[in-house]
């Protein structure tokens, strides 16, 4: 079994080869190929990678390079796990926004609009040039925004599948409060990617998200940054990512005031790099939990199986519509529940969803849907529109400034602009 990881060179990388070697039996890797433009990143996580694999004994062979086509070739899968412009990028994303009192978050607002504008044309090459290769290689998809991007390649018919690690983050959390085994805890996940609730988590058929609001709702909501009442009053756990809706004007300011996302990354990424140049690091740093991307190995080795193995087991993944929320158009695509097997991810039936939560599951499908033609087809109207249709800007003034901020800061990625 091949494997392919694009933007290998990525400091996430040991995350994810420390979950192939612990996985392996899940998934029996026999090579893994690390691809990424940085030559010199490569080295460094590459070699850290090929002494994980040592020490825990995989005989997987890993090899890197800066040849896309030569890299994928033969691949039975293809991570895309790439940043388009680098954490450089991502601090604009996260900084002009705010001028406007906007959210300025990667995957959220006008920041993430522009990440997808950036991002689309590039994942569709590539996945393009994966198909040429390997007709029947399965692309499964971590690069942000993964809604847009997996709808982009969904559109185009490529075999993909879109991750987050979001879901599997809850189930574990919520398997160690409750003292279960995470392959226990089954979540009632809907919405799209960033933007979900979880309507029941279901331990041996029952229903616990009450009892656990009532034993542990302190916990789960300080580390989600919302208020304790809101678990109480909705009886539901969104996702932190739903703080940038239901927090907007706090969460601007908090914003305003700290350093960025970006910033912070940027410098543990430096660390990172130094320590993964050390010979004598054979495994994945403390340091690296510190990133958002914690069980992204085990949700990517879950679902690569699942595809390559034929399991049909359920796992939460962004895929097509297709019906299972009657009121999107069928190509929008969800992320929920979905049995998983060698014909792709097949979304389990939703129990019909409450108007507090399909509002926004709607009005963000329209954006996104936007925001897919302007990455595919360029022009400031069209930017200008997906601003307009966002439920975080939504006025003609807001909508018409962040445009030409986001085409100031983004022509050097933007071939139409
Ligand atoms: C979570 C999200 C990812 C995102 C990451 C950012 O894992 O699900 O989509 O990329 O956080 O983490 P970072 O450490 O880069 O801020
Ligand atoms: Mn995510």
């Amino acid at each position: 079994m091949k494997l392919a990881v694009v933007g290998g060179g990525s400091t996430y990388t040991p995350e994810l080869v420390d979950g192939f070697a612990r996985l392996r039996d899940v998934l029996p890797l026999t090579e893994l190929v690390l691809i990424d433009p940085a030559a010199d990143r490569l080295e460094l996580v590459g070699g850290l990678a090929r002494r994980i694999f040592a020490k825990q004994g995989h005989p997987g062979r890993i090899s890197w390079t800066s040849d896309l086509d030569a890299g994928v070739d033969g691949a039975d899968a293809v991570l895309l796990q790439l940043r388009v412009g680098g954490q450089a990028a991502r601090q604009q994303d996260e900084t002009w926004p705010l001028e406007c009192g906007c959210v300025g978050q990667e995957t959220t607002g006008a920041g993430g609009l522009a990440k997808a504008l950036r991002t689309v044309p590039v994942v569709l090459d590539i996945a393009e040039r994966v198909r040429r290769r390997n007709p029947d290689a399965w692309i499964v998809d971590f690069t942000n925004p993964v809604g847009i991007v997996t709808r982009a390649l969904l559109t185009a018919g490529h075999r993909a599948v879109g991750l987050c690690n979001v879901a599997i983050g809850f189930q574990r959390k919520f398997a160690a409060l409750l003292g279960v085994a995470p392959q226990d805890v089954l979540l009632e996940h809907v919405g799209l990617n960033h933007l979900t609730w979880e309507r029941s988590v279901r331990v041996g058929g029952e229903d616990v998200l009450p009892q656990l609001i009532a034993e542990h709702g302190d916990a789960i909501a300080a580390d989600l940054r919302m208020p304790r009442a809101l678990l109480d009053r909705l009886g539901v756990v969104p996702s932190y990512y739903l703080r940038y809706f239901y927090q907007h004007d706090a969460v601007v300011q908090e914003l305003r005031t700290g350093p960025s996302r970006a910033a912070e990354v940027a410098g543990m990424e430096r660390r990172l790099l130094a320590m993964y140049g050390d010979p004598a690091l054979d495994e994945k740093p403390e340091l690296l939990a510190k990133r958002g991307g914690a069980f992204y190995s085990e949700a990517a080795v879950a679902l690569t199986s699942s595809l390559l193995r034929d399991t049909g087991d359920v796992q939460v993944v962004n895929t097509l519509n297709a019906g299972t929320l009657p009121f999107l158009p069928d190509d929008a695509v969800i992320e929920v529940p979905a049995s998983v097997d060698a014909r792709g991810a097949h979304p389990l039936p939703v129990r019909p969803v409450e108007p507090l939560y399909a509002g926004l599951i709607g009005h963000v499908t329209a954006y996104e849907r936007l925001a897919l033609e302007a990455a595919t087809k360029g022009g400031r109207d069209r930017v200008f529109e997906a601003l307009l249709a966002h439920p975080l800007v939504g006025q003609i003034e807001y909508a018409d400034r962040l445009t030409d901020d986001l085409l100031a800061h983004n022509r050097e990625h933007l071939a139409w602009a």
